[in-house]
């Protein structure tokens, strides 16, 4: 019999057009095709034992249809059944959720046997089988879709959240590795409603087991400064910074300390930690930088490295307006003034009047508290 290779559009991108929402990437499915046939046509495999190819004149990945069986715990535990006679609903089968199982023909039909248009229609996360929890990092995926499309009025399906509750109990949750958390947690803080990625993992008993640190956040309380910073700034890395601060708020231990060790528990990068750390450290001063004083004025200046090109002066200007919704706006234009005159003190100046060695930097800070002090 003779075999017809055919390639489908599926997953985010047929989603997202239904959505209406600009497509980024877009992966396809190979169907009646074997991995010979797709390198003798130019095609470049991803990885050894993977059926995913590059097709090199887009850069778009091809994947040949297959059906996936767990072998094993975690996101890593997968065998591949990937041969020309898996058909492209055997494909859409395995995936998570209803409204990522559709695909688009080459002639422009939707497939869709497992309804990702009633579900978009409706609103509504489902997955697609039971086939859901043989993986685990899809409780991760679920709550991430959840805060990416709340402002769409999506929300998950009561059986849905079951099966993520049943995983959250079977223990595999603890077999995904820290990277693969803090991947799905990164992605979480750019989504223009974070918070429903935690609800969602809350309600899924899945919260203190994978990001025990935001447990005790109160949801509540945390939604208006969060809506505030994100009407301000989208970054992930100041989403973070904000909810390490106000999970902390309460405690009394340095927090600065807490930061780090929670940083490195999370695997985060080190932009994140450092952003959150001077945050925690400097957002009472930032907001009260009238009435503190020169000597502490300058300190904050010099210990958040304002001088510098790349410091996170808008960043930190974000989220001290977000967490102190009366902060003057006059404040932050005045400290960029005084930025600008201490970015003027003259060491050549200084040197020409005479001053070296320790008495230059006596010098040098003397002038920078007289600007400090005319705030
Ligand atoms: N998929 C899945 N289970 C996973 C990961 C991916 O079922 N654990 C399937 C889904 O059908 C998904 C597709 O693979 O639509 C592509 O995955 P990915 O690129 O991670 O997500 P997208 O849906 O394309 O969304 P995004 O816009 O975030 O890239």
């Amino acid at each position: 019999m003779q075999r017809l290779m055919q390639i489908y559009l599926v997953g985010g991108a047929v989603r997202d057009e239904m959505l209406g929402l600009a497509v980024k990437d877009r992966d396809w499915v190979v169907v009646g095709a074997s991995a010979d046939e797709l390198l003798a046509l130019g095609y470049r495999p991803v990885g050894r034992d993977f059926p995913v190819f590059i097709r090199p004149d887009t850069g778009e990945e091809y994947a040949l249809a297959r059906t996936e069986r767990k072998s094993g715990h975690g996101y890593a535990g997968f065998q591949f059944h990937a041969s020309p006679d898996v058909t492209l609903e055997d494909d859409l089968a395995r995936r998570d959720l209803t409204i990522n199982a559709m695909a688009r023909s080459a002639q422009g039909e939707l497939i869709d046997p497992y309804g990702g248009q009633r579900d978009i229609a409706a609103r509504k996360l489902r997955h697609v089988s039971d086939a859901f929890s043989e993986d685990p990092l899809r409780v991760l995926r679920v709550a991430r879709f959840a805060a990416r499309f709340a402002p769409l009025g999506f929300d998950v399906a009561d059986e849905t959240l079951e099966l993520m509750r049943q995983i959250s109990q079977s223990g595999e949750l603890e077999h995904l590795t820290t990277e693969r958390v803090w991947q799905e947690f990164e992605r979480a803080l750019a989504t223009p409603q974070p918070l429903v990625f935690l609800e969602v993992l809350k309600q899924a008993e899945a919260l203190t087991r994978l990001l025990p640190e935001f447990a005790q956040l109160d949801l509540g309380l945390t939604a208006p400064a969060l809506n505030r910073l994100k009407a301000l700034d989208t970054s992930p890395e100041s989403c973070f910074a904000l909810l390490c601060e106000l999970t902390l708020a309460t405690g009394t231990d340095p927090r600065a300390q807490q930061i780090i060790q929670m940083a490195e528990r999370l695997k985060a990068p080190n932009r994140f930690r450092d952003l959150a750390v001077q945050f925690c450290n400097w957002h009472e001063t930032l907001y009260r930088l009238e009435q503190v004083d020169a000597a502490k004025r300058l300190e904050m200046i010099l210990s958040l490295r304002l001088l510098k090109k790349n410091s996170h002066l808008s960043a930190l200007l974000h989220l001290t307006q977000a967490r102190h919704p009366d902060f003057d706006l006059q404040l932050s234009i005045r400290l960029q003034d005084l930025l600008l005159r201490l970015e003027r003190i003259s060491t050549q100046d200084l040197m020409r009047a005479g001053f070296s060695g320790k008495a230059l930097g006596q010098a040098i800070e003397a002038e920078q508290l007289k600007y400090c002090s005319i705030f």
